[in-house]
Formats: structure tokens, sequence, C-alpha cells
């Protein structure tokens, strides 16, 4: 018997950062959607728990008690006195160390695949509880659609989005480490007065209208000009997909993975060729979002309950 659960990807379509706290995290207003590329985690009984990957980057994947996958399924056994006697297999999909969450990814999906394999029966609440302690975006893994995100981007409110938002994703090669770059954001900013992070309630209105043409202008994301720093080559892939036909174009997340909103699918498909052929990127796909949180797969549907009788 085994559980697979798919868990999409999230581009962070507005990433306000406040100053450093005392503790190291940066308070956030942190625009969260989740896009259909996605990771899928299945959970079989084993001996001892134990992690495998597939897929193009599986090599950059640490397949130790270090990846969050294994961690959630330790949390999950610990809180419900049970050994962690899983074997987690990733197949992945989402760009590693990319800034779309993919890491988070694997830990809130194998925390539901253990949670269903185990019968552990954890409420929602538990199993966001969970996903906070493993990590900042584990929580939106979680839950997906659209949400935003505040304190150091855990605590959710679901937002409304009244469409699909076509996007292109740049994969550059290797990855970049979000601490360093929230280290370099810091040096950046040394010296300045950071203001408190605050959603942008255009951007909200746009997402909650369903219109590219309305969100392009409203993006943002403050760690951009700290990735650009680290990694100057972006922004010539920035401009690569600026210039075919992209309506707006910025770094996911910490990066270096670049985003590109596009008007609908077609564009999407001529701006995710032009950046394959530019030589800007390793490679480039297209996805559309809001996408389902995770999901396990298949699930029988409940049957409808009848008013007969
Ligand atoms: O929460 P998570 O483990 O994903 O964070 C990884 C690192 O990113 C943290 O150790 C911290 O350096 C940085 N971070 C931050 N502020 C946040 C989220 C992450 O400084 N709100």
């Amino acid at each position: 018997m085994s559980v697979t659960v798919r868990v999409p990807a999230k581009v962070n379509v507005q990433l306000a950062v406040g100053a450093a706290r005392p503790d190291g995290f940066h308070d956030l207003a942190n625009v969260f959607l989740a896009v259909g590329l996605y990771d899928e985690i299945t959970a079989t009984p084993a001996d001892e728990l134990r992690i495998t990957c597939e897929g193009p980057d599986a090599a950059q994947v640490p397949l130790d008690h270090t990846n969050l996958a294994a961690r959630a399924a330790q949390k999950l056994a610990e809180r419900h006195g049970r050994p962690a006697d899983v074997h987690l297999h990733i197949t992945k999909d989402i760009p590693v160390a990319g800034g779309m969450a993919g890491g988070s990814a694997d830990g809130a999906g194998a925390l539901l695949a253990c949670d269903a394999l185990w019968g552990t029966g954890a409420s929602r609440a538990e199993l966001l509880d969970i996903c906070a302690e493993l990590g900042s975006d584990v929580p939106f893994s979680l839950v997906g659609g659209a949400a935003l995100g505040t304190g150091r981007g855990e605590k959710l409110r679901p937002l409304e989005v009244g469409g699909s938002f076509h996007w292109v994703f740049a994969v550059a090669d290797g990855g970049l480490s979000t601490p360093a770059v929230y280290a370099e954001f810091d040096r950046l900013n040394e010296g300045v007065e950071v203001p408190e992070p605050v959603e942008s309630q255009q951007l909200l209105d746009a997402l909650a209208k369903g219109d590219p043409t309305a969100l392009a202008p409203t993006l943002s994301n403050d760690l951009q000009p700290a990735a650009l720093s680290l990694r100057p080559s972006l922004a010539t892939t920035l401009a690569t997909g600026r210039t075919a036909g992209a309506l707006a174009a910025l770094v996911s997340g910490s990066g270096p993975t670049t985003a590109f909103l596009t008007r609908d699918a077609d564009s999407a498909t001529d701006v995710a060729q032009a950046l394959l052929t530019s030589g800007t990127c390793r490679t480039a796909r297209v996805a559309a979002g809001p996408a389902p949180g995770a999901t396990v797969l298949g699930r029988p549907l409940p049957t409808p309950t009848t008013l007969e009788g």
C-alpha cells in the first residue's frame, strides 16, 4: 500500500521584505501564487526512514535527514508516538534551489502522504503548525491557490483570484541559497531605514479581477536586487523575456528562476520559445496559476449524499 501526494510550485507576485528581525528572519508581505509545476511524493511502508528522488535535477536533492520530506515524516511520527518507518520517493519537476519552493513542496507533500498512510488523522491546524516549523514557505505549499503570507511568510490569508494567469519560468543553471540572498539583501540595505512590508492593494485587486495587464505593473520582489547582485546574468534573462512579449518579468522569490507574466497561453508558448533559443537560461517552462495545494492522488471522490428516505 502506498500514498502519492502532488504539490505545486509557487511564484511570489509580491515579495515585500522588512528589516532583519532579532531572530535573523525578515517580516514579509508575501503574495504567493501556486502554479502548475508539481512534485509528487509517494510514501510506502519501510523498515526505516528512507528518501529517494527521480527527475532531471535529482542529483542535487539531499537524500539524508536534512531533506524537508524526511523532517516532515519525523515530526509527524514524533507527535503521534510512532516510528517514522517510511520510504518517501520524490518525483521532482520543480526546479531545485530555484526560488519556487520545491523543497517546501516536498515537506508539505511528505507530511500529507504520511498522515494518509499512517491514518494519523491530524487536523488541518496541526498540519499547518508542523509546516510552519519546517519552513516559512511550507504552509503555503500545503494550501496552494493564492494567499498573503505575513510574519516570516507562514501566517496565511487566502486571496480571491478571478481567473488563470499564464507564466513562463526560466530555469537557471545552478541554484541560489535563500539565506545567502537574504544576507545580500541585508548587506545592500546597510544603513538604510527599511520600511515595514505592506501588501499592494492594486495588486490584490488585479488578482481578484483575473486581469494580467492590470497585474503586470504591480508585480514586485524586494529580493530581486540581491539575487541580481549575486547572479548578474539574470538581468539578461529578464530582458530577453520582456523583449519576447512578456507583460512583466521578475525574479521568483530568492531566485535564480525568473518569472514572466504573459497575456495568455499562446503568448506564454512564444515567450518560452524565445527564452529557450536565447541561450540565457537552462530551460523554460510554462505554467498557469492558481493551482491547488497538496493533494492526495487517486483518492475516490466522496459519494454524494442523497436527500432520499
Ligand atoms: O524558513 P526557511 O527555513 O525557509 O528560511 C530559510 C532562510 O531564509 C532563513 O534561515 C533566513 O535566512 C531566510 N529567511 C528570512 N526571512 C524570512 C524567510 C526566510 O530571513 N521571512
